[in-house]
């Protein structure tokens, strides 16, 4: 039909493949592709029934989603999906890999839908800001039901194929590797038997129950804290409820007008631009694709301490064995003992079976000597921030791993290059660093040294991926990418106290942005003694010094900037707040009221900034991996698309002359840009 579509006809079955890699998204040839191919099919009297199949590793996996921010080319999926369901002979979709978003929508616009085992099948579109916008609010809830519906439209998770057969999304699963033939016999079946051809739309099993009003409200309710800030599972619930209280095509309607709405909000603009920035860590400029990975099958740890062993589990889920080093016989049997525990956890929730948590272990090696890592493939240093502790470790692996061992530090801002520079083989030397805890934390930032070599740096890269990490390259500067953004907001709330609100109003303000916790809150569960409070030379001169002098550590004291009851749960407390409220008295600043938008512009403006100048210096490769960086490690709101995303929608003037009011000089590089008309989050380093 064209260049991504085919029609063969076989023995009074048609067969419309589609082949447009990589995942056979519904481009613009696709969508031409298939509407020209049903109606010729359609019309063709040699013609019984047709198959919809794809080539390559996946049914279709959805819109383009790039196809969003441009004008429409080619026909509306609306219009090519009007085609398949007016068929008047049996339609069956034969779905391999994922059949996603908009690829499920079309699937349902056949009268049936065979599968493989492996397949999974899902309605993703709230990942990105969205909703299911060719039919898939109002078709599936009529297959499904009103509760899975929403669960896998709000959720956005892919099911398995057994469990979409249960739910009547899918009509048969046929062995792997025979899908096509199993396809056209089920298709040829049916025209054969005269199967009555009913079309998704007419269906109704799945609005016999669990439609009411109360199914709504109470869903609402379940995920009020998860729904905070997205606009997209809002409108899907609306559109599943204009699902039961309309007739198809007014509910249809409905849902265009919902996700007109989403398209167009900076919400899902944000969430678009998070979907291909993660996409884009991966890709290294002066590093080619085929670059050659050095293989990594085991792994050793140093250190057996949260840290540690949040490390190890990361590779032990993926099979592979670990050894894992400490210095004493106590610390190790605590590390391992917690690995146990967390895997227990798991199991105990039925996420994981007793076998695969004695897998897991059986992979595991406790060692209290360094020698047992002359054979692994890769060691990863997790010992306290100390350089000198750093740098002798190093120094004893030099001469006891393998010449081709990658040696890496999980060090959170010490020097790469100068705890590489204690081996004779700097180049075998990266940083992972990795956030807590390890095991749960997407992002992993590698850092790339001054004599790091290329493959080391690609195999550092493409192993945080293998443990289902975000990697983002950084090179090496104090705090690296995550942790250097987010100093400046703290230093920021911390003056900011001084000026009038109180820490539970800054906590307050962040958290309506859409932080899991303000930074108070933050403070208080690491301890704030622990953020470079020194008993020794505190002189009561900030209001941290003064609660750590109090012994106000945070939540292991029950009291820090706020107080804690048994199950931690925090109030205000009066003791600090008069502490703040004596340090406001002493600091001969102006007080006063501060609105929610001033603090959070107070707190994250100089957050942007530090985010120009680490581009300026080279630190990380492009602006888009400083946002994937926050969002995956330090829980910024994916919705604003990270700091230099937002930064843009709020207006780089705005946010230099915020900066300026508050007394900061603006980066360079920010003012550069701003004066150009240009857009921050766009910046990729020459
Ligand atoms: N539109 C445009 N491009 C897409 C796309 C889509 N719907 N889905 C994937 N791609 C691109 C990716 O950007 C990537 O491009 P790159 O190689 O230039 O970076 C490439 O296809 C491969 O995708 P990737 O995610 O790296 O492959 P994977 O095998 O890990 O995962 C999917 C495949 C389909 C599961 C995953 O890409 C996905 O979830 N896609 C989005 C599905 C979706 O949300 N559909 C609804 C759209 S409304």
């Amino acid at each position: 039909m064209n260049a991504v579509t085919t029609l063969t006809v076989e023995d009074g079955v048609a067969v419309v493949t589609i082949d447009s890699p990589p995942v056979n998204a519904l481009s613009a040839p696709v969508r031409e592709g298939l509407k020209a191919a049903f109606a010729q099919a359609e019309g063709d009297d040699a013609v019984r029934a047709i198959v919809l199949a794809c080539a390559g590793r996946t049914f279709i996996a959805g819109a383009d989603i790039r196809e969003f921010d441009s004008e429409l080319v080619g026909p509306h999926l609306h219009d090519v999906q009007a085609v398949i369901e007016a068929s008047t002979k049996p339609t069956v979709a034969a779905i391999h890999g994922t059949a996603l978003g908009g690829g499920l929508e079309v699937a349902l616009c056949c009268h049936f839908r065979v599968a493989v085992p492996s397949a999974r099948v899902g309605l993703p579109e709230v990942a990105l800001g969205l909703l299911p916008g060719a039919g898939g609010t109002q078709r599936l809830p009529r297959l499904a039901g009103v509760p899975a519906a929403l669960d896998m439209m709000v959720g956005g998770r892919p099911i398995r194929a057994d469990k979409a057969c249960e739910l009547g999304i899918i009509d048969k699963i046929v062995p792997e590797g025979e899908l096509l033939a199993e396809a056209v016999s089920y298709a040829r079946k049916a025209a054969d038997a005269g199967t009555k051809l009913v079309r998704v739309r007419d269906r109704s099993e799945g609005l016999a129950q669990d439609t009411g009003p109360e199914v709504f409200a109470e869903f609402r309710k379940k995920h009020a804290r998860a729904f905070h800030g997205f606009k997209a599972p809002a409108n899907i619930v609306k559109a599943v409820e204009a699902a039961v209280a309309l007739p198809f095509d007014e509910g249809f309607k409905r849902e265009g007008e919902l996700f007109e709405e989403l398209v167009h909000s900076n919400e899902s603009k944000a969430q678009r631009y998070q979907f291909f920035a993660e996409r884009e860590t991966a890709k290294i400029p002066d590093i080619p694709k085929d670059m050659p990975h050095i293989p990594v099958k085991s792994v050793g740890v140093i250190g057996a301490g949260t840290m540690g062993g949040g490390i190890a589990m990361n590779f032990l889920n993926i099979g592979l064995p670990v050894t894992i080093v400490e210095a004493k016989q106590e610390v190790l049997d605590r590390g391992v003992a917690t690995i146990r525990k967390n895997y227990q956890i798991t199991v105990d929730k039925g996420r994981m079976t007793a076998e695969q948590l004695d897998e897991r272990m059986g992979l595991l090696k406790p060692s209290l000597a360094m020698d047992d890592l002359a054979q692994v493939d890769l060691i990863i240093e997790a010992v306290f921030e100390k350089l000198e502790l750093k740098q002798e470790i190093f120094g004893k692996l030099d001469g006891i791993a393998r010449p081709d061992a990658i040696l890496a530090s999980n060090t959170s801002f010490l020097d790469v290059d100068a705890i590489a520079a204690a081996t004779q083989r700097p180049e075998t030397v990266v940083g992972m660093h990795f956030f807590s805890p390890a095991n749960v934390m997407k992002l992993l930032e590698v850092v790339r040294g001054e004599k790091s070599s290329d493959s080391v740096v690609a195999t550092a890269m493409a192993v945080g991926r293998r443990i289902g990490k975000v990697a983002v390259l950084s090179r090496v500067c104090d705090g690296f990418i995550a942790n250097r953004m987010m100093a400046p907001r703290m230093e920021a709330a911390q003056a900011l106290i001084l000026e009038g609100p109180m820490p539970s109003q800054v906590d307050k303000a962040m958290v309506a942005y859409g932080f899991p916790m303000g930074p108070f809150a933050m403070l208080d569960l690491v301890g704030l003694d622990v953020i470079g409070w020194d008993a020794a030379t505190s002189s009561s001169s900030t209001v941290t010094e003064v609660l750590c002098e109090m012994g106000r550590w945070g939540q292991k004291k029950s009291g820090g900037f706020y107080d804690y009851d048994e199950k931690r749960r925090p109030s205000p407390s009066p003791v600090a707040d008069q502490v703040v409220r004596d340090f406001q008295a002493k600091s001969g600043k102006q007080h006063r009221e501060f609105s929610e938008r001033e603090i959070v512009e107070r707190l994250l403006f100089p957050v942007v900034n530090e985010g120009a100048k680490l581009l300026d210096e080279g630190i990380a490769i492009r602006a888009s991996d400083v946002d994937v960086a926050l969002v995956y490690g330090y829980g910024w709101p994916v919705f604003t698309g990270g700091p230099l995303f937002w930064a843009d929608i709020v207006g780089l003037d705005r946010v230099i002359a915020g900066l300026e009011a508050a007394g900061h000089e603006p980066a360079p590089l920010l003012e550069r840009i701003a004066a150009d008309g240009r857009k921050l989050h766009q910046y990729q380093v020459a």
